[in-house]
């Protein structure tokens, strides 16, 4: 398929580290789309524990042991997210909700970005409830803390997590 008639999705975030969580939105924005990039954020706010690089590689590793991933690509952007949106092609951004806590924040990015551009569209998928409770900072905590991450973050990534967290 030619790219200009390519549906594509941007999956934007962090990822410090990638979680359950992330894994299960890919896994069901992927099936909306032709194409589903994954946007990791090079300067977040946050302090980022994992570098950029060690961020992507993870998301990768993740990637490669799924092969109904395929159309899925990860790219790391800088600025502002509506221009690398407008910049791969696409016109949806895609972002989970886990709880009422996470709406008011999220609805306040997609006004923004409508704001800044009005042929982009954020669409919300309800985080499984299985992966509510989760995020990257917990996960982080625990690993720090010698607890257990498995089925927290997908299975082939929990090593290089815990050997990053425990250096
Ligand atoms: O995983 P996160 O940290 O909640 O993701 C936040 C992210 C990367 C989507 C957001 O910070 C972002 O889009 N940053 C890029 C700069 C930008 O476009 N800012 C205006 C919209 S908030």
């Amino acid at each position: 398929m030619k790219e200009e008639n390519m549906r594509i999705g941007v999956y934007p975030g962090s990822f410090d580290p990638l979680t359950n969580g992330h894994l299960d939105i890919i896994k069901r924005a992927s099936k909306l789309f032709d194409k589903l990039i994954v946007g990791v954020l090079r300067n977040s706010a946050k302090n980022s524990i994992f570098t950029m690089e060690e961020r992507v590689a993870l998301i990768n590793k993740t990637l490669s042991v799924d092969p109904e991933l395929h159309n899925v690509e990860v790219i790391m952007f800088e600025g502002l997210l509506v221009d690398f949106v407008k910049n791969s092609g696409a016109s949806t951004i895609v972002r989970g909700l886990r709880a009422v806590s996470d709406y008011e924040y999220e609805l306040q990015m997609a006004m923004l970005n409508k704001h800044m551009c009005e042929d982009i569209d954020t669409i919300f998928f309800m985080t499984d409830i299985k992966n509510s409770f989760l995020s990257s900072s917990i996960i982080k905590d625990v690993a720090k803390n010698g607890g257990s991450i498995l089925g927290l973050v997908p299975e082939v990534i929990v090593e290089d997590i815990r050997n990053k967290m425990s250096e």
